[in-house]
């Protein structure tokens, strides 16, 4: 699939708006992040296979429907994806969690690594890799390379924000992983940074600089 699945509901719509204000606090920010997260979950979750089980209400036995398959995992690339991460666990709780520490180097813009843990057979899990944006793709490139290294085989990118340059980027590194974001904005300027955007997701988050 190429391109990316847009999520035009209108809560997230709404509660985006809210966090690309640069007055909007911290808390605030992390709030809204957390909401949006919930939804965004929702939303990619819609195909997940099913499967039925016996139970007893207290009125009948019924077969009842279930998830199907092995737990699946949540890949957060560090910092800013534990804040898409943490609504997402809040939703599916059982979920098993990847984590992979990389950072932008400022000059060349390249994903470098130092942190890598991923739990056992992600071969039968789906991976919903998290990262509030989508830039220049470079971290999200080598994320889903390493876990595809690690075995995985069925995942999804999910971001708040993409850069047409960073969807087009990502496409062609990993035709076989759907993007979903919440907004495809105008462009990335020359630091890297998503226009309009909201600015540095992690700083805003954390309340760093
Ligand atoms: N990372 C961010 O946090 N913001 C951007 O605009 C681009 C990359």
């Amino acid at each position: 699939m190429s391109g990316a699945t847009v999520i035009a509901h209108p809560l997230v719509q709404h509660k985006l708006t809210h966090m690309r204000r640069k007055t909007t606090p911290t808390q605030d920010f992390r709030r809204l992040l957390r909401e949006i997260s919930l939804l965004l979950c929702y939303e990619v979750t819609r195909d997940l296979k099913m499967t039925t089980q016996t139970i007893d209400t207290p009125v009948a036995e019924m077969e009842a429907p279930v998830l199907a398959g092995k737990k699946l995992c949540f890949a957060s690339i560090l910092r800013a994806g534990n804040g898409l991460l943490e609504g997402m666990l809040e939703l599916i709780p059982s979920a098993r969690v990847a984590h992979i520490g990389l950072y932008r180097d400022p000059k060349t813009l390249e994903a470098v690594e130092y942190y890598f843990k991923a739990p056992q057979e992600l071969d039968e899990r789906l991976v919903i890799v998290v990262d509030p944006m989508l830039a220049t793709a470079n971290s999200a490139i080598s994320a889903v390379e390493r876990l595809k290294k690690r075995g995985a085989k069925n995942m999804v990118f999910v971001c708040l924000l993409a850069a047409p340059e960073g969807v087009a980027r990502f496409n062609e590194a990993h035709p076989d992983v759907p993007i979903y974001t919440a907004s495809i904005d105008e462009k990335l300027n020359e630091k890297g940074y998503i226009v309009p955007g909201l600015g540095d997701a992690g700083d805003r988050m954390y309340g760093t600089k």
